[in-house]
């Protein structure tokens, strides 16, 4: 109740002065901008595999095995990154560790761009996913810490249009170097965003938070005075600190409670479903797939590729904008159901022998209207919701958790994919990411509460709510 009325107090003064200081307003946008870089990073370097794959494989002379190594190995090695994410960013602080992925993000893509062999490839994209898990883990927690409330969500939504831009120019680069064949350039120029993120964190503030989580109150009472207008400070800190006093008990044992399970059953269950309907097969392995159609030319297939980016940040823009009108669920429902049809006619296409137009302008369309209504549904809406449904007790520790199983299972079907496609052929393949689809379906309507409009404390509600039931 207490802390109810503390966050309404500071709600209040925010209202109050909506129109934020010109200081406080440029810290915004520093957090803003730590985000999209995070995203961008995230979008860049797992996009430009698809390009630079086409030459790696020959000139390296990769099985298919080996190039589902050097493409997955990036998402494993990010799973173990955000796995000590949340540990590490508590102890820490959110800044060093986004510092400290920026640098292995830098030398990461120099060491890719110019390594000799398959090994040392590996190695280095082992330490760009290193880098990535921290980034995606840590920048959409410390920016929602930073943010004002009341734009904390179009923070994060940022983040996940950050990775389709970084998608896009990871496309567009491949193409730009698709006549010279020029892989190593595709890999090492991941290290200039890696250098932005480095020098604008550097000037970031530090979370107040984080501050608090230290017993530093001092320190955190000055940041927040950078950060919010004047008369918001007071009441700010102490809202944070009522919560942060209960925060600092908490271990990974608070996440077996009933009600953190069942916000963790929904939130890992997302993570698991946005990646086991097959979208890294797109993004990753979009080039091949348009070859399946009968387009042989690469520099076609990274054009075809191109149109997946363009689709893929366009309705992420749409998403942006529909998920406080209309809601999670609906948007989950509309997009998963979007996504399971087309991944059937995808699969239909591929059914025939023949390699007609008819056959690839079907599955053309199949697959934007695949991204289309992924960007829609659960591209975004799932960070979305690993971000806000954790009580605050756990929520930094749950969303590395649910971060982490997103980069395992991101992991396992871009590993698995070509063999499937060997295994099962192009349409049993499809055919079975369209079922997972339905199932998918099935588990957004029973189990993801509507979130759109409510408090945080009352999200927590609705799980103790479930617990008890
Ligand atoms: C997913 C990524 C995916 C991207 C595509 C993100 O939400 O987590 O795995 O590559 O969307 O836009």
């Amino acid at each position: 109740m207490k802390s109810k009325t503390l966050i309404m107090r500071a709600k209040d003064h925010s209202n109050d002065l909506s129109a934020s200081s010109s200081s406080a307003n440029k810290h915004v946008w520093m957090a803003a901008t730590v985000a999209g870089l995070g995203g961008l990073l995230f979008g860049y370097d797992t996009g430009i595999i698809a390009s630079a794959l086409l030459f790696i494989r020959d000139q390296f002379e990769l099985s298919s095995f080996e190039q589902g190594v050097v493409v997955s190995i990036v998402p494993l090695g990010a799973a173990a990154g955000a796995l000590i994410a949340g540990r590490l960013s508590d102890r820490l602080g959110r800044k060093k560790v986004i510092l400290g992925g920026a640098v292995l993000f830098v030398c990461g893509s120099i060491v890719s761009a110019i390594s000799g062999g398959v090994l040392v490839l590996v190695a280095a994209r082992a330490a760009l996913g290193l880098a990535i898990g921290l980034a995606s883990a840590i920048a959409p927690v410390y920016v929602s810490e930073i943010a004002p409330t009341e734009i904390r969500g179009r923070l994060i939504t940022l983040f996940q249009l950050a990775i389709t831009v970084g998608i896009l120019v990871a496309y567009l680069v491949g193409l730009a170097f698709e006549s010279s064949e020029g892989w190593r350039w595709m890999l090492g120029l991941g290290a200039l965003p890696a250098l932005l993120l480095f020098f604008g964190v550097a000037r970031a503030p530090i979370s107040p938070r984080w501050l608090v989580l230290k017993g530093r109150n001092d320190e955190a009472r000055a940041q927040l005075a950078e950060l919010r207008p004047g008369d918001q400070v007071e009441g700010e800190l102490e809202a944070i600190t009522k919560e942060l006093s209960e925060q600092r008990e908490s271990s990974w044992r608070d996440l077996m409670k009933p009600a953190a399970k069942a916000a963790l059953f929904v939130g890992v269950g997302l993570a698991i479903l946005q990646q086991v309907t097959g979208i890294n097969t797109v993004i990753y392995y979009a080039p091949t797939i348009f070859q399946f159609t009968g387009i042989d030319s690469a520099s076609a297939a990274i054009g075809a590729s191109l149109a997946v980016g363009v689709v893929n940040v366009a309705m992420t823009v749409v998403a942006v904008r529909l998920l406080d009108r209309s809601g999670r669920r609906k948007l989950l429902l509309v997009g998963v159901a979007g996504m399971s049809i087309s991944l059937f006619t995808l699969g239909a296409a591929f059914a025939g022998q023949d390699e007609s137009t008819l056959t690839a302008v079907v599955a053309i369309a199949s697959l934007m209207t695949y991204i289309a209504s992924f960007a829609v549904s659960l591209g975004g809406v799932f960070w979305v919701l690993n971000a806000e449904i954790y009580p605050t007790l756990i929520r930094s520790r749950a969303a590395s958790v649910g971060t982490m199983a997103n980069w395992l299972f991101n992991f396992l079907v871009s590993l698995t994919f070509l063999t499937l496609i060997a295994e099962l052929g192009r349409s049993g393949t499809f055919w079975l990411y369209g079922a997972i689809g339905v199932f998918t379906w099935f588990f957004c309507h029973r189990f993801v509460p509507e979130t759109k409009d409510k408090p945080l404390e009352e999200i927590t509600e609705i799980f103790e709510e479930r617990a008890r039931r």
